[in-house]
C-alpha cells in the first residue's frame, strides 16, 4: 500500500481551507465574530446529538460518559501542551481564574498585579473581592496604547506581589500580551503567573512550557468551538500542589479508583496537580462538544491554525488601513493575533462607539451578513480555521462602497481613502 501523502505545511492549509465546509454558518455569513463565540462543526453537531439520543432513548451510560470527559481532558492538555492531570474542569473563565485566586493562602497586605483597564471584567472582580474579604492591595498598571505593558508590569511587583494576571490576548483591542517577560519574572520572584487565554487559545498557538505560565483559564465557547457553560483550568503541577481549594468534592479527591460515591476517611489526600479543583459530576454535554471539537484543533494543528488566521487579520488590517480607517494598533507587527479593531479605543459604550461613524459602518457591515462586534467604542474583527480570504476581501469590498456612498466619508482622511481600490 502507499504510505499517506507527508503532511506538509501545504498539505495543511489544504486542509484548513477543506474544514471550512464542515462549518455550515461559514455559507450564510461572513463569519469574523469568534471572540464573541466560534462556529460549531457538524462534527460536534453529530456527536452532541449521539449524546442525547442516548439520554433520551437509554437514560445515557455514566461509564462512557466518564470516558468522554477524560478524553476531552486529555485532548486539551495536548492542545496547550501540558500533562492531561495538570488540567481541570470548570464551567467558564471566572471559574478557572476564581479557583486559583482563592487557593492561595493571601495575607492581609500581600499584592495582585494587573492592568485593569484592560482585562475582561471577569479577571477583575475576584480581586476585589479578595481586597474586601482578606486585605489584599489590588496593584493596578495603566495600559500602554492599547496595550498591557510587561515591563511595567514587572517593576510594579515587590516582595508582597503573589500574583501577576493578565490576558493573553486583550478582548478589546485584541492585542497580544508579552508573556515570556513576565514568565521570567514571576518565576525568579516565586510569583504565579495567572492568564485569562479566553481570547487566544484555539486559534492562537499555546504552548504552556514555552510561555513559561504558571496556570491558564479558558472557556470553550470561542476559539475552541464549542459550548458556553464549560472550561478548563491548567494549572502547572508544581504550583498547583502548592495550593488548597476553596470548593472540594469527590472528585478533588484521591480515592484511587473507588466508585464515584464512596467517601475515605477525614485524613484525605487532594488529587495530583490541577484535578484537586475539579468538583463533582461533569457538565457532560460540554465535555461531548469539546471533545468532538478538539478533534479539528489537533488534527490540523494550531501552529498552523494560527498562521492562517493571523495572516488573514494582517490582510483585514492593511486592506482597512489602506480605505483610511483607523485600525488600532497601526501597521500590522508582532501585537497583531487573528483579531482586527478598527476606531478609537474606549470612545463608546461597552457595545456601541462614540463616533456615529463606527456605528454606522458597524450596522451597514451586520445588515450587509458580517458578522462581528463592538466593544469599548471600536469593531471587532476575528479570523479562525474557517475563515479564508473571500471573508475578507468581501468585507473590506463592503466597506469601501459604504466609505464610497459618501454619508461619513469626511471621517476618514481622503488621501488614504482612495488606496482601497486594492481590495
Ligand atoms: C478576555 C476575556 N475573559 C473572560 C471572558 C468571559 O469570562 P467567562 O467565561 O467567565 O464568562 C471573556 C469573554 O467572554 C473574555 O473576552
Amino acid at each position: 500500500m502507499p504510505s499517506p501523502r507527508p503532511a506538509t505545511y501545504d498539505g495543511m492549509e489544504e486542509l484548513i481551507r477543506a474544514s471550512r465546509r464542515r462549518f455550515p454558518a461559514t455559507e450564510r455569513w461572513i463569519y469574523l465574530d469568534t471572540c464573541a463565540r466560534g462556529l460549531l462543526s457538524t462534527d460536534v453537531r453529530a456527536a452532541v446529538d449521539r449524546y442525547l439520543d442516548d439520554r433520551m432513548c437509554d437514560g445515557g451510560n455514566k461509564t462512557a460518559m466518564f470516558e468522554t470527559v477524560e478524553r476531552a481532558r486529555k485532548k486539551f492538555a495536548r492542545l496547550i501542551n501540558a500533562d492531561a492531570d495538570e488540567v481541570a474542569y470548570t464551567k467558564n473563565v471566572s471559574e478557572g481564574l476564581n479557583a486559583v485566586a482563592t487557593a492561595i493562602p493571601w495575607k492581609p497586605g500581600d499584592n495582585v498585579v494587573l492592568c485593569p483597564e484592560l482585562e475582561h471584567p471577569n479577571n477583575v472582580y475576584l480581586w476585589l473581592n479578595l481586597r474586601r474579604r482578606h486585605g489584599i492591595e489590588v496593584r493596578a498598571v495603566p495600559a500602554r496604547d492599547g496595550h498591557i505593558p510587561s515591563d511595567v508590569l514587572v517593576e510594579a511587583m515587590d516582595a508582597r506581589t503573589r500574583v501577576v494576571t493578565v490576558s493573553s490576548v486583550t478582548f478589546a483591542p485584541g492585542f497580544r500580551t508579552d508573556l515570556r517577560t513576565l514568565a521570567d519574572a514571576c518565576r525568579e520572584r516565586d510569583v504565579l503567573l495567572l492568564v485569562d487565554a479566553a481570547q487566544s487559545v484555539g486559534v492562537l498557538h499555546t504552548d504552556v512550557h514555552e510561555l513559561g505560565v504558571d496556570a491558564v483559564a479558558v472557556s470553550t465557547q470561542k476559539g475552541l468551538l464549542a459550548f458556553y457553560g464549560m472550561g478548563f483550568l491548567y494549572c502547572r503541577r508544581e504550583w498547583a500542589e502548592r495550593l488548597t481549594p476553596a470548593y472540594l468534592a469527590r472528585f478533588g479527591v484521591d480515592l484511587g479508583d473507588a466508585h464515584e460515591a464512596s467517601m475515605g476517611d477525614a485524613d484525605y489526600r487532594l488529587m495530583p496537580a490541577a484535578r484537586r479543583f475539579d468538583l463533582g459530576n461533569y457538565n457532560f454535554l460540554g465535555a461531548t462538544a469539546a471533545d468532538a471539537a478538539f478533534d479539528l484543533l489537533l488534527e490540523l494543528g494550531t501552529e498552523r491554525i494560527e498562521k492562517h488566521a493571523v495572516s488573514l487579520a494582517h490582510r483585514l488590517a492593511r486592506g482597512m488601513m489602506a480605505l483610511g480607517l483607523p485600525v488600532c494598533g497601526g501597521e500590522p507587527g508582532p501585537h497583531l493575533g487573528h483579531i482586527v479593531t478598527v476606531g478609537r479605543l474606549g470612545a463608546g459604550q461597552h457595545d456601541s462607539a462614540d463616533d456615529a461613524t463606527i456605528n454606522e459602518l458597524y450596522s451597514h457591515l451586520r445588515d450587509k451578513g458580517v458578522k462581528h462586534t463592538i466593544r469599548r467604542g471600536v469593531l471587532r474583527f476575528a479570523l479562525h480555521l474557517y475563515n479564508d480570504e473571500t471573508d475578507v476581501d468581501r468585507t473590506l469590498a463592503l466597506t469601501r462602497h459604504w466609505l464610497e456612498r459618501g454619508q461619513r466619508v469626511e471621517a476618514v482622511p481622503s488621501s488614504t481613502a482612495s488606496a482601497g481600490s486594492t481590495t
